[in-house]
């Protein structure tokens, strides 16, 4: 049994799980909380569907100790939530449900799609719920609700119940270098001739309760040096597996997009960041937000990183903090221990790399783009044989 903290439905509680219960059982076994079902158990379905750090997230494929310190609200937790409860209605009125098998994790779905999509069209609705199985009604009157209580909040007047909070979202990045002290030399990446084709600006909007990511390394070389290649948007992009830069940048504003795979799913992540360094401490930021085009997953980022030299001046620790919000339906891939890791084993690869760039050679993990689907695999293999004391 394992000792895991969570947050299910604003009510905080300590309990000890097996590692092999899934959320589902633990909500419905340990908790009472049945209204979240359980069709297929194997994540196609949908009717599992919950909320974790307030995005949807299948519990039938989620493991409560991987979840340590998570926010879960079921369909339950949204008895007071003006939008669920709108929703409620429209269901009934639009003859949104017959057997009710499927409708918590209707429910718990629309919710995020009237959130996300105050103008959601028909075919908006129809792709964003197309992981959630209906063996009766044929969507017709489900759409309809949902089209509905769109169209109802294009004034965003709440009625009743809770405030209007939009979905609050909860992957992507040490690599101890040997210190050996090396000659540095930061190769220069020429820039293509035409004018800068992007202009980022600031974005002041906070990230609600976003995944935070903190990490470390090394690089064998003087502040300095680094501090001159993380001036450089094309170094640091060309240090990141599948990203690319798909404009020039002015130094200040970058456009860039970044591939990565989930398992037999590929995402393209094209947007925009600003860049704003702060040599006064050798620190600086960078905020960008992005979209796949394919699946409308939006991210936001901010990324701060700070340099610290070694005493002898050889070495230079690199701090990264990353914090994002992932939104739709990429977002219930992104969270917990597997997208740390996920992040962790990326943090590595770009050490890896800029470690080498600084030494003048090719950079040393790049790929095409990042397998972060069969990455996770070999990170639970890893975890699982960890848990059980065979790592
Ligand atoms: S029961 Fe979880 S997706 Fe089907
Ligand atoms: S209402 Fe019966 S499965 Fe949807």
């Amino acid at each position: 049994m394992i000792p895991i903290k969570l947050e299910v439905n604003g009510r905080v509680l300590e309990a000890s799980v097996e590692p092999r219960t899934h959320l589902a059982d633990f909500l419905r076994e340990e908790m009472l909380l049945t209204a979240t079902h359980l069709g297929c158990e194997h994540g196609v379905c949908g009717a599992c569907t919950v909320l974790i750090d307030g995005a949807p997230a299948r519990s039938c494929i989620a493991f409560p100790v991987m979840l340590d310190g998570a926010r879960i609200t079921t369909v339950e937790g949204l008895a007071d939530d003006a939008v669920a409860g709108e929703l409620r209605e429209a269901f009934m009125d639009e003859h949104g449900l017959q057997c009710g098998f499927c409708t918590p994790g209707m429910l718990v779905m629309a919710r995020d799609i009237v959130l996300r999509h105050p103008h959601a069209d028909e075919d908006t609705i129809r792709h964003e719920l197309a992981g959630n199985l209906c063996r009766c009604t044929g969507y017709v009157g489900i759409i309809r609700a949902i089209r509905k209580v769109a169209a109802e909040r294009e004034g965003a007047v709440v009625t009743r119940g809770t405030a209007l909070a939009p979905p609050a979202y909860a992957s992507p990045l040490a690599l101890p270098v040997s210190p050996a002290r090396v000659a540095v030399e930061v190769a220069p990446v020429p820039l293509p001739a035409a004018a800068v084709a992007v202009e980022a600006v600031a974005d002041d909007e906070p990230l609600r309760n976003p995944v935070e990511i903190r990490e470390s390394f090394e690089v064998p070389a003087p502040r300095d040096a680094v501090w001159a290649l993380f001036q450089s948007p094309e170094q640091v992009i060309a240090c990141l597996p599948g990203a690319r830069l798909t404009a020039p940048s002015d130094g200040r504003s970058l456009a860039a997009e970044m591939v990565v795979k989930l398992g037999p799913m590929q995402a393209a992540f094209g947007g925009t960041g600003l860049i704003i360094p702060n040599p006064a401490d050798w620190s600086g930021t960078i905020d960008g937000r992005g979209v796949d085009a394919r699946s409308a997953t939006q991210v936001r980022a901010r990324l701060a990183y700070r340099l610290v030299e070694s005493a002898d001046g050889a070495v230079t620790r690199v701090s990264v903090d990353v914090a994002y919000v992932l939104q739709g339906p990429l977002a219930q891939m992104s969270r917990g221990a597997i997208a740390r890791e996920v992040a962790a084993r990326l943090t590595q690869n770009f050490a890896a790399n800029l470690a080498a760039r600084i030494r003048g050679e090719a950079p040393a993990a790049s790929a095409a783009s990042l397998d972060a689907g069969a990455l996770a695999w070999s990170l639970v293999k890893g975890w699982l044989a960890r848990l059980f004391g065979r790592g």
